[in-house]
C-alpha cells in the first residue's frame, strides 16, 4: 500500500464546465489525511478498438498504470441516458483488455455521480456495480453518493457547494479509506 494511501479519481465527463469534474476536485479537497486522490483525465482516450488491444494508444498504457499503482479507486459518474456514459464505459473497456491483463482486478472501488435530473446517477450507478462483478473489482456499499439537481448546489463558477453533499462526499472517502486498508490486510494475510 502507498503511503499516503492513494485513490485514482476519474470522472466520466470530458466537459470543460463539468460537475462531475468539479465533484472529483471537491473529493479531492475532502480526502481524510493519510490518503490523497489523483485524478487521470479520460481525454484523448480514443473509441475501443479490439484489433489494438495487445498494443493500445499511449493514453489507455498511462490509464493501466496508474489504475495500477493505486491503492484504490474512485468514479465520479454522470448518468447518460439512465447508464454509464460512453467516454467512461469506453475507458473500463480499454483497462481491462486483453483478457487475463485487466487493469481493475481486484481494485476497491467507490462511486459517486451528479446529475441535473432527480435521480442523481443512480441507474448510472447501479450499471457500474454490473461491470464490477465481472471485473472483479471490490465496490463500496454505502453511502451512496448520488446528487441530484446540480443547478442548485454548484455556484456560477462551477463548485460545489451544498454542504450535505460535501459531507456525504468525506463519509464516502472515510469509508473507502477504511475499505482498502480492510482489503489490504486480507491480501496480506492471504499471502502469509
Ligand atoms: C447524452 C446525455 C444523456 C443524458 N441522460 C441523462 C439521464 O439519463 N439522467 C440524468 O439525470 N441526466 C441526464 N443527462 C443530463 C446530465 O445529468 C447533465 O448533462 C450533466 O451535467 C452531465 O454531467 P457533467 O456536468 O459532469 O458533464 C444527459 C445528458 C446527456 C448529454
Amino acid at each position: 500500500m502507498n503511503n499516503p494511501l492513494t485513490i485514482l479519481g476519474i470522472a466520466g465527463s470530458l466537459r470543460k464546465g463539468s460537475y462531475n469534474r468539479a465533484a472529483l476536485r471537491t473529493a479531492q479537497q475532502l480526502v481524510p489525511d493519510g490518503a490523497r486522490i489523483e485524478a487521470f483525465d479520460l481525454d484523448g482516450i480514443p473509441g475501443f478498438n479490439q484489433d489494438e488491444e495487445a498494443h493500445p494508444p499511449a493514453k489507455v498504457t498511462q490509464l493501466k498504470a496508474r489504475i495500477r499503482a493505486a491503492d484504490a479507486v474512485l468514479l465520479v459518474t454522470p448518468e447518460y441516458n439512465y447508464s454509464i456514459p460512453g467516454v467512461l464505459k469506453n475507458a473500463i473497456d480499454w483497462a481491462s483488455r486483453p483478457y487475463g491483463d485487466s487493469a481493475w482486478d481486484g481494485k476497491p472501488v467507490a462511486i459517486m455521480g451528479v446529475s441535473v435530473g432527480f435521480a442523481g446517477t443512480a441507474r448510472a450507478q447501479y450499471h457500474l456495480r454490473q461491470v464490477f462483478v465481472f471485473l472483479n473489482m471490490f465496490p463500496l456499499n454505502q453511502p451512496e453518493v448520488m446528487i441530484a439537481n446540480a443547478a442548485e448546489r454548484f455556484d456560477a463558477q462551477g463548485n460545489l457547494t451544498d454542504e450535505n453533499s460535501k459531507k456525504l462526499i468525506r463519509r464516502l472517502l472515510e469509508a473507502l479509506v477504511r475499505w482498502t486498508q480492510h482489503h489490504e490486510r486480507g491480501r496480506q494475510a492471504a499471502s502469509a
